[in-house]
């Protein structure tokens, strides 16, 4: 809060520092850069694969050898990290959900490639088993229940194949309980000491993963909803308190999901626990702003870099975005 009231008018003209380009770029209060982008990718097989989705414009599936080009481009636009989220095959969804924990599942095979090609970029994976889960769960289903500490057992498999393949950036997005110390305390035996953990703390279940669902072909297998273990939108501390255990537990860095509808959580994340706070500017939200750029109804490239600049002001030390590379040409064009 100010220390004291601003002046009262006409001693205090606010417009007075608004008047000029250089007076404004004086008195900016923020920055967003390149630095606080992290792109999400859709990984799918094949070789020179790129799939378009359908309800997310501008964003492709890509092959295994298609995911080092764009890792390449992040790398070259100076965009600090990726996150990877693989599309599985049908066949290979499963309700033990074995798939999440091959060493050469699609998600591994690429993180691989691109610490090959190009080691400095940092690669962020998933962490939950609804790619792999014959209902579209993020936990095991057993009786119609998404049963907790056995989902948890099966992440830590999947948590230590992801290390193994070399993952910089584990990111829990499971939100079952005792995750994050039960994958802290494997990375710890097994020697990765040096991995990271962005939990999805403070995510809730809402409806504008839509386009998500049917980037990594989740959408049809889904059974219900993600209400028993997601938050209720309506629970601001609910959340707060998520985040203190997630990092009791010994993540290394938090994120609150969705994004701008959840920006007071940005806020209260960052004022409470003063520690790396990211943003998840989800797929419905990438989605809404690009069909109505579309229609002619915004500037779609303004209310990109608006909407991310929201993020900053809110706390967040950096933001996942669907934008990225968009974003990273605008900024670098200055
Ligand atoms: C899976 C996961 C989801 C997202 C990231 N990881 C979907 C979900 O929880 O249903 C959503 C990302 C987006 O909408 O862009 N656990």
């Amino acid at each position: 809060m100010p220390v004291l009231p601003p002046a009262p008018f006409p001693l205090s003209r606010p417009r007075r520092l608004r008047r000029t380009p250089a007076l404004r770029d004086l008195v900016r209060e923020d920055r967003l850069s390149v630095d606080d982008l992290i792109w999400p990718l859709f990984v799918c097989d094949g070789a020179g694969v790129t799939q378009e989705v359908a309800s997310m414009p501008g964003v492709i599936r890509r092959s295994v050898d298609l995911i080092v080009e764009a890792a390449e481009e992040a790398a070259g636009l100076g965009i600090p990290a990726i996150c990877l989220f693989p599309y599985t095959d049908r066949a290979l969804k499963t309700d033990g959900c074995e798939e999440a924990w091959n060493p050469d599942n699609l998600s591994n095979r690429a993180i691989r490639a691109v610490k090959a090609a190009v080691p400095d970029i940092a690669v962020m994976t998933d962490v939950a088993l609804d790619p792999y889960n014959a209902q579209g769960h993020d936990g095991i289903v057993r009786d119609g229940e998404i049963v907790n500490d056995e989902s948890v057992a099966a992440l830590v498999k999947m948590a230590l194949a992801q290390a193994e393949a070399g993952a910089d950036i584990l990111g829990p997005s499971d939100m079952m309980d005792g995750r994050i110390g039960a994958m802290r305390a494997a990375l710890e035996d097994a020697g990765h000491t040096g991995v990271t953990i962005m939990s999805y703390a403070a995510k809730y279940a809402s409806a504008f993963y839509g386009p998500f669902r049917d980037a990594v072909g989740a959408s049809g297998a889904l059974t219900g909803d993600k209400k028993t273990y997601q938050i209720d939108p309506l629970n601001g501390d609910e959340g707060l308190r998520c985040v203190a255990r997630d990092l009791a537990e010994g993540a290394d860095m938090v994120m609150v999901k969705p994004g701008l509808p959840y920006l007071d959580l940005c806020r209260r994340v960052k004022d409470a626990f003063a520690v790396p706070t990211f943003a998840y500017q989800v797929s419905g939200e990438y989605a809404m702003i690009r069909a109505a750029a579309a229609n002619g109804w915004i500037d779609g490239e303004a209310v990109m870099m608006e909407s991310l600049m929201a993020f900053r002001r809110a706390g967040c030390d950096g933001v996942l975005t669907y934008f990225a590379p968009d974003a990273a040409r605008r900024l670098r064009a200055g």
